[in-house]
């Protein structure tokens, strides 16, 4: 069975939607016939450019990833969802052999780990109960390939825990979708050091409406994104993709 859900008409939640890719993400979900998108974000005044741009498409409401009651108070008021995509995420610099990794672990598993398992959690049986919809996570290539710091174990857990949320919800017909971008221009793609080779976010939010309309679950959305997606293709296709009975 292979599931596909096209953005056109449909109502999508996106977190850390004020800035960065989560905000092209907004923009090429309405370009794309989204019928209103929920800007889920720490704080509701940043997405206010966008509700400016886009009148009641764009309705904020406040979520702080890393906190589980916080992701619950969003969920209740968001019951109309289709498509949530998990897109905020934090970076820091720091390697596991350096001063303060203990910080930076728990700051980065915080966001990105536990903040997908909390977003999963809530949103799971919202997407149940309107048919399915689709559950998209914003990973990296640094789920694949460890680019000499805890950030890239992040990523690899939370692209792990992907898979995981791929075969528990397929049960309830929801499409999951692992997004692998390479370097972005936006504040953590300059933070990370990679303005000279980034991409726009623009090419995220291209590649996540294609992905919805093809029910692809890796998806590559630039230069390196699919050098390194043609490397792993085969592991992906052969081992990862399909359903395996274990033990
Ligand atoms: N840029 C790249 O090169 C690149 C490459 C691969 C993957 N990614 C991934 O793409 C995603 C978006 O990154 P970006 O480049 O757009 O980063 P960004 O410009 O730094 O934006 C990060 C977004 O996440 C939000 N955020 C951070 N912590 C949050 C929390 N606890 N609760 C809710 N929102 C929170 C931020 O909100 P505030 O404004 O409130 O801080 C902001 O909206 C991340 O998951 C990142 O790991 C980025």
């Amino acid at each position: 069975m292979s599931l596909t859900y096209p953005i056109q008409g449909k109502i999508a939640l996106v977190t850390g939607a004020n800035r960065g890719i989560g905000k092209a993400i907004v923009e090429g979900f309405i370009a794309n016939g989204a019928t209103k998108v929920y800007a889920a974000v720490r704080n509701p005044a940043s997405a206010q450019p966008l509700v400016d741009q886009y009148g009641d498409k764009v309705v904020p409401v406040a979520m702080d990833i890393a906190d589980a009651e916080s992701v619950s108070a969003a969920a209740k008021v968001t019951g109309d969802v289709q498509v949530v995509v998990n897109n905020a995420g934090v970076f820091k610099h720091t390697a596991a052999l350096d001063d303060g990794w203990e910080e930076a672990i728990e700051y980065q598993f915080g966001v990105n780990v536990y903040g997908l398992i909390y977003v999963a959690r809530a949103f799971g049986p919202i997407l149940a109960a309107n048919g399915g919809g689709a559950f998209v996570q914003i990973n990296s290539v640094a789920s694949l390939k460890n680019f000499s710091n805890l950030y890239s174990a992040s990523k690899a857990a939370s692209y792990s825990i992907t898979q995981d949320l791929k075969v528990a919800l397929e049960g309830q017909s929801t499409l999951v979708i692992s997004v692998h971008p390479g370097p972005i221009m936006t504040d953590m793609g300059v933070e990370a050091g990679l303005e000279e080779i980034a991409e726009p976010p623009s090419q995220v939010a291209d590649a996540i409406v294609e992905a919805l309309a093809s029910g692809e679950f890796h998806v590559y959305t630039d230069v390196l994104s699919r050098q390194m997606g043609e490397g792993y293709a085969s592991f992906a296709k052969n081992v990862v993709e399909p359903v395996m009975e274990v033990g």
